[in-house]
């Protein structure tokens, strides 16, 4: 939870009322026992947004946004985590502990990032030697009021131009260095790290500059250089243009990723607003999860080139597992986005995103002419080099609609491809399904699912049962997040710690899908369903420790089978021992 310690977070929210709270943006209506208004966080006419005074949480039934009243906050106002706790301290008079603040030194990195930005804006707008670089800017199409919107700039080519800059300004040289602006001679002193070059500034979502990117104004090489990595710029937590379209990301429901500058400066100016670029490197877990704060679908768009490549395809499979839907638009060879949107204009541009394909189809697509379907090896082949994309789809109705797909495409069974993905997901997590047919593997799976998804929702609202529950160990649950929340209550639970729905959610991070949790606690039971807690909690359990139980018969089966073959007599005893006391239900 960063410097903010966690006794001063309860304190904040025990002092809140997010009721008071979320009045004061907009009005809330009563209904019952909680109050519903409009949801603030996706479009709709009939109010699906509920916020509950005795839970002190939010859930929008509409859209699954949900936590307590710094969630609200972070979403609303698009605060980072501390800078909500620094709000709602304020507002409830709680004060923050000084000595964990962000330290000076850090500041002091942002603003000179700041400064140079402004030099380098200063100089393009101003300088008479910029003269060509308005005019390659011009050129390329862009217009001087987006140069002014993402503070576009020139760093004049003489080598000390910033140093004497920052200098004047009285500031200390040293950070600069730190921050990638300035680099130091062997003979002593500093000169500019960028010379002759248009910069880039880029921005995190709290609008602070965290690093440059350089481009040559011709064909020498390298045609960009970028601030290397520093304390203040991570380059896998960030993307580019994210700052500006963050909020129209929402607004349409999904976002294209694009990758260089140009491509989405150039898209911004005719009007597509939705955009983020990856800088031309890998995407990382970090970039997809900034990205699912605002969507769960993303459209893909790279040069016509490289898209056919399947090296540029496995590099968004990142996407997939994070559980994104996934597409890909393709431009005609020889295009990138900024050239494209310049030549052909908006509505082109528009349909280009609209035929978007599905990342698994697009990448069959390539491989169905590489492989020769008449031979079984052919066969096998292409659904091997199919199968590392697909175990990665996190969402079950889309992997069997594609699966279904697949097997017509390849003309295989279905079940044979769903084996072989078992497989590999068993040698992943060394977790296993029942045999079995597919339709009895299915209904298994989901009715544990919903199992471990009920016992949660009783051990959320009914404090005593926590402690029963500990009968269960972490094993036996499928799903990380319902692990994690369980674990969460444990520990509470432990340490004697209030186990209440606003800290609950407020424990398990920033980065975690609160969704889940507000959910299951804002859904209301009826009194009779209240006096059942007990007999369906013990029939959730009896379902985990069985499905536990069968697992341990399946492990020692193999096991078995495997000492039998070795001939190694003392072990079998042992694992028959074992097994026999499992069948007859004394383990
Ligand atoms: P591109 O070569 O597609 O550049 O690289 P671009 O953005 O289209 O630039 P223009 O249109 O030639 O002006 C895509 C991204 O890869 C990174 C940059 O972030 C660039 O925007 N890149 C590329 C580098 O960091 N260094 C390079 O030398 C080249
Ligand atoms: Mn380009």
């Amino acid at each position: 939870m960063g410097f903010i310690p966690d006794n001063t977070i309860d304190e904040i929210l025990a002092r809140t009322d997010i009721v008071e709270l979320i009045s004061s943006y907009f009005p809330l209506k009563r209904a019952g026992r909680n109050f519903k208004a409009l949801c603030p966080f996706h479009k709709e006419k009939t109010p699906s947004f509920m916020v509950s005074p005795d839970k002190q949480i939010f859930h929008c039934f509409g859209c699954n946004e949900g936590g307590n009243a710094l969630h609200f906050l972070m979403r609303y106002e698009h605060l980072e985590f501390p800078e909500a706790v620094k709000v709602l301290a304020k507002r409830a008079g709680v004060r923050i502990p000084e000595a964990k603040k962000e330290s000076p030194g850090i500041l002091e990195l942002y603003k000179i990032n700041n400064l140079a930005m402004q030099f380098y804006h200063h100089i393009l707008l101003n300088s008479s030697q910029s003269e060509p670089v308005r005019d390659y800017l011009a050129k390329r199409g862009l217009l001087k009021t987006t140069w002014e919107k993402f503070k576009l700039g020139f760093s004049p080519p003489q080598g000390e131009a910033l140093v004497n800059f920052l200098k004047e300004k009285g500031i200390d040289l040293e950070p600069a260095e730190r921050v990638g602006l300035l680099m130091r001679r062997e003979s002593g002193g500093y000169f500019d790290f960028f010379r002759g070059r248009i910069i880039y500034p880029i921005f995190d979502l709290r609008e602070r500059i965290i690093g440059f990117g350089g481009r040559v104004l011709d064909d020498t090489l390298p045609k960009y250089i970028n601030t290397p990595e520093t304390v203040v710029y991570k380059k896998g937590e960030n993307l580019y243009g994210l700052n500006l379209s963050r909020e129209y990301i929402r607004d349409k429901g999904f976002v294209i990723i694009v990758e260089g500058y140009m491509d989405l400066i150039s898209s911004f100016q005719v009007g597509f607003n939705n955009l983020v670029a990856s800088l031309g490197t890998a995407l990382t877990p970090e970039q997809v999860r900034l990205l699912k704060r605002y969507t769960s679908s993303v459209v893909v768009l790279y040069d016509g080139d490289k898209a056919g490549e399947l090296a540029a395809l496995r590099g968004l499979e990142v996407l997939l597992e994070g559980g994104l839907e996934v597409k890909l638009a393709v431009l005609p060879s020889g295009f990138d986005p900024d050239s494209f949107v310049r030549e052909k204009g908006k509505e082109e541009f528009e349909k280009i995103i609209k035929e978007a394909r599905n990342i698994l189809e697009y990448k069959l697509e390539i491989l169905l002419p590489q492989y020769n379907l008449q031979s079984i090896e052919g066969k096998v082949n292409l659904i091997k080099e199919m199968l590392p994309t697909l175990a990665k789809i996190d969402n079950h109705i889309m992997l069997s609609e594609f699966v279904k797909q697949l097997a017509d495409k390849v003309s295989v069974s279905e079940e044979s491809i769903w084996a072989e993905l078992k497989k590999g997901r068993e040698r992943k997590r060394g977790f296993n399904i029942e045999k079995g047919s597919l339709e009895e593997r299915i209904p298994i799976f989901s009715s544990l699912r919903e199992a471990e998804i009920t016992l949660l929702r009783l051990i959320l609202k009914e404090k005593s049962l926590v402690r029963e529950a500990r009968s269960l160990m972490e094993e036996d649950f499928l799903s990380p997040e319902v692990k994690k929340i369980v674990n969460l209550l444990f520990t509470l639970e432990e340490g004697n710690k209030p186990i209440e729905p606003s800290r609950i959610v407020s424990y398990l991070g920033e980065g975690f899908p609160n969704k889940m949790v507000t959910r299951l606690l804002m859904e209301e039971d009826s009194e009779e369903a209240k006096q059942d807690y007990t007999k369906i909690f013990s029939e959730c359990v009896q379902k985990l420790r069985e499905d536990k139980r069968r697992k341990t018969c399946e492990r020692l089966r193999e096991e078995i089978a495997l000492a039998q073959k070795e001939g190694n007599l003392e072990r079998l005893e042992e694992l028959l021992r074992e097994f026999n006391a499992i069948a007859c239900g004394r383990k």
